[in-house]
């Protein structure tokens, strides 16, 4: 057994560069770095290749963050880093349109269900604010709905989470912290997330609301049962006459190569993405019906919204997203074999909890997974307790300790470059990270 005293210990002194470059780094960048563990000072990553990163002192981990999720082929694949090397051979940015566009327009185009046109922009804030802005111009109409314990991007219209003491079927909601006006409070409705209320506030809306918008598998609570309430959601929300968008920033080319719309069968009028779409590089991209999308055709067009972007579209993000969205295409394989992949460890870990009376849960979908620290069921975020915060602190050190890296936001994914020999690691890391933080007593 190892105590968390002396995983911190061994950490601290085979992270002496990270360290250094904390110490620097907080007399010049003001931006914080979520953390999942406690250190006084964070790692941080000098390179990547498949599913391993190594820092800048040059220890190795298994790497469960992949870019925040983006890196579905691994770190540095060949065919994308080949892509990336000959479009910078030609130049990389031109601000007018290049030819490297309509190769990922015309995949995305493919594999995207609703995606009758395609906009391209430069992340998934981007892609979920212009979705929104597109409902409004289309519609008419102002009010949008979100879901509790969602999470769409950066801009204001996201920025709300739910009131902890207001009633399960009524969230009520708090900004995201300060700098949010109060007045866009009105016209943003959260709903509670696979709860039957929510179809009752969308028809009792139905009206006032241009979208409601949900991400495709929650990726705070990825729930196996996630396609059911969308495909309900979606019903309800065309009986209604409400827009209905789908948030595949996470879910795209992930969950399946046309992603939770193909994954659970729902189409709807929009979807955004981001990440994967990628290939590496930032990138975000609403799609969705022909007469729905013509609002970007400009402000001169019916409905005209204003759209654009310094970035947007720009060559070296297309080519490497062709090149990673053309391997995905090529290799389906991929899909059956990761989300087998993401049961096992879920299992293996779940299995390991339930043997040894552990109050701590994985749940996920496919390739992406989170940890929960508590026995209880999980419908929704309102279910999370904060009862074993000190518990999940050691958890993730003594992880970080074995040479697995867990992102600070908990969100976790394999990829197609974490293979078997992965897996079992993963699983071996995270059941002896549990063994010793139950050996310390630090479940409550
Ligand atoms: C579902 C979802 N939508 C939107 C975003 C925002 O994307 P970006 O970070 O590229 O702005 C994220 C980011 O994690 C996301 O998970």
């Amino acid at each position: 057994m190892t105590t968390l005293a002396e995983a911190r210990a061994e950490l601290l002194g085979r992270t002496t560069r990270s360290q250094a470059i904390a110490d620097e780094r907080a007399e010049i960048l003001n931006s914080g770095l979520a953390a999942n563990l406690e250190m006084p000072h964070p790692i941080f990553i000098e390179r990547g290749e498949g599913a391993y990163v190594w820092d800048a002192d040059g220890n190795r981990y298994i790497d469960t963050s992949v870019g925040f999720g983006l890196h579905m082929l691994g770190h540095r694949h060949p065919e994308i880093e080949a892509a990336i090397k000959a479009r910078s051979e030609l130049g990389w940015m031109f601000g007018i349109h290049t030819t490297s566009q309509m190769k990922l327009a015309a995949l995305l185009h493919e594999a995207s269900p609703c995606a009758e046109r395609v906009v391209f922009c430069n992340s998934g804030t981007e892609a979920t604010m212009y979705a929104i802005r597109a409902a409004r111009g289309f519609s008419g109409r102002e009010k949008i709905a979100l879901f509790d314990g969602a999470y769409h991007g950066a801009h204001d219209w996201g920025m709300w989470v739910t009131d902890p003491s207001s009633p399960r079927d009524v969230p009520g909601k708090l900004p995201m912290g300060r700098g949010i006006p109060r007045a866009l409070a009105d016209l943003v409705m959260l709903l509670p997330y696979r709860n039957p209320a929510a179809f009752n506030h969308i028809r009792a809306n139905a009206g006032e609301l241009a979208l409601v918008m949900v991400e495709g598998v929650q990726s705070s609570n990825p729930q196996p049962g996630a396609g059911e309430f969308l495909r309900e959601l979606a019903a309800v929300c065309r009986a209604s006459g409400v827009l209905f968008a789908i948030d595949e920033v996470i879910t795209g080319f992930r969950v399946a190569y046309g992603g939770a719309q193909q994954r659970f069968g729902v189409t709807p009028d929009l979807a955004t993405y981001g990440k994967v779409l990628g290939g590496g590089l930032p990138i975000g991209a609403v799609t969705g019906r022909a007469d729905l999308m013509e609002v970007f055709t400009g402000l001169g067009a019916r409905n005209g919204i204003f759209s654009g972007g310094t970035f947007s579209g720009n060559p070296l993000t297309m080519e490497a997203g062709a090149a990673a969205v053309g391997h995905l295409k090529a290799h389906p394989e991929i899909y059956p074999r990761l989300d087998a992949a993401g049961d096992r460890l879920a299992d293996a870990v779940n299995g390991f909890c339930q043997a040894r009376q552990i109050p701590a849960q994985m749940k996920n979908v496919g390739s992406m997974f989170h940890m929960f620290f508590q026995r209880a069921p999980l419908e929704s975020m309102r279910d999370v307790t904060a009862a074993n915060t000190a518990a999940e602190k050691a958890f993730y050190l003594h992880a970080l300790n074995r040479g697995v890296l867990v992102p600070g936001t908990q969100r976790a994914f394999l990829s197609a470059a974490h293979g078997p020999a992965e897996v079992d690691r993963l699983i071996e890391v995270f059941q002896a990270s549990l063994a010793d933080v139950q050996a310390e007593g630090l479940f409550a």
